[in-house]
């Protein structure tokens, strides 16, 4: 299954101006912008969690780029990509060509969570700002447009977004559960609001593993809201040793994705929770995290291992 499947904060990652809960204020000031696309300045996107900036950075440049949005807008999420020589080449290499086609105005580089990078790569990049500003434009996004260094935020049109209302959230992850099919109570849904604070992310994600629990209701809320990320690791587990790999795999990915597990918290809670279910093959289940553990610290794609790694662990079972 992709993740887009399995996560409704993909999902439902709005794709239209239009479908932007609140942050009216925005979407009338960039509506007004993309009247002449051409014209449009660098765009800083600043304000909480949760709050559709990255979401609005995807949908202008789709709105500018139209079909060529793949080949000339380079997405770089400046927190995975701290290290500055890598968002100084891959920046640098994007912008330096110049070639144009009708319908192209210019070349996007959205710069996400820009606030992650140190003060030397943000100078870096007011550089490469200046000399290429006549056929790229920059969109970046933070949490505070104070810890964006001054020259930078200078060249740019800010844009504060707003912690969204509960009313509005709540309306939001109403539709959710009559698209999904999903039974709900109302206090439920308020109750979802209230622990989540204006973060529709983790408001969305948080309706998510209510309805994975049957009911979108305050008793399961107030147990997701306090449930442990070591028990839910624990439920991974339990579903590998019993030889059901494919919900042991999708869980695995929502611990990363929907509740931002670490992969080595992950491994670590994850070996602890062995403890819990047997003891049969106990030096075998060491052997196999041992083996990840190490892969996890060079490997790129910890979800490969990960995923690996619970394919063992549901061989077990059918070995016994
Ligand atoms: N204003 C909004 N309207 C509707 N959904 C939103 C809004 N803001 C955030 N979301 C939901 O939260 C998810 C994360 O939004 P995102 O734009 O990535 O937030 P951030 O402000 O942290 O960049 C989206 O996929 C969407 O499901
Ligand atoms: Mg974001």
């Amino acid at each position: 299954m992709a993740t887009e499947d399995i996560m409704w904060s993909e999902k439902y990652r709005p794709r239209r101006l239009e479908d932007l809960i609140d942050q009216s204020t925005i979407v009338d000031g960039l509506r007004n912008l993309l009247k002449a696309p051409a014209a449009i300045p660098h765009l800083l996107f600043s304000g909480p969690p949760g709050s559709g900036k990255t979401t609005m950075a995807l949908i202008v440049s789709k709105t500018i780029l139209g079909p060529y949005v793949d080949d000339y807008a380079l997405i770089l999420n400046a927190s995975d990509e701290r290290k500055l020589e890598v968002v100084r080449e891959k920046i640098k290499t994007f912008a330096r060509y110049f070639d144009r086609r009708a319908g192209v105005p210019f070349r996007l580089v959205i710069l996400d969570e820009a606030d992650e990078m140190t003060r030397d790569a943000q100078t870096a990049l007011r550089r490469i700002m200046e000399d290429h500003s006549s056929y790229t434009r920059f969109i970046l996004t933070c949490n505070y447009s104070s810890d964006i260094i001054e020259p930078i935020q200078s060249r740019c049109t800010l844009f504060r977004f707003t912690r969204l209302a509960g009313k509005d959230i709540a309306d939001f992850l109403e539709k959710i559960c009559k698209n999904e099919k999903v039974r709900f109570t109302q206090e439920g849904l308020n109750l979802i609001h209230d622990v989540t604070g204006g973060d529709v992310r983790h408001a969305v994600n948080t309706l998510q593993a209510c309805a994975s629990m049957g009911e979108v209701s305050v008793p399961n809320v107030e147990k997701i809201a306090g449930i442990s990320a070591k028990a839910f690791v624990g439920q991974v587990i339990k579903d590998a040793l019993s030889g059901n790999f494919t919900d042991a795999r999708s869980k695995m990915i929502e611990c990363l994705r929907v509740y931002g597990i670490m992969e080595k918290d992950f491994i670590r809670f994850a070996y602890e929770a062995t403890g819990q279910f047997r003891t049969d093959e106990s030096t075998e289940i060491a052997e196999i995290f041992a083996k990840y553990d190490s892969r996890l610290t060079s490997s790129a794609t910890p979800e490969i291992q990960l995923s690996a790694l619970l394919a063992e662990l549901s061989r077990l079972k059918r070995k016994t």
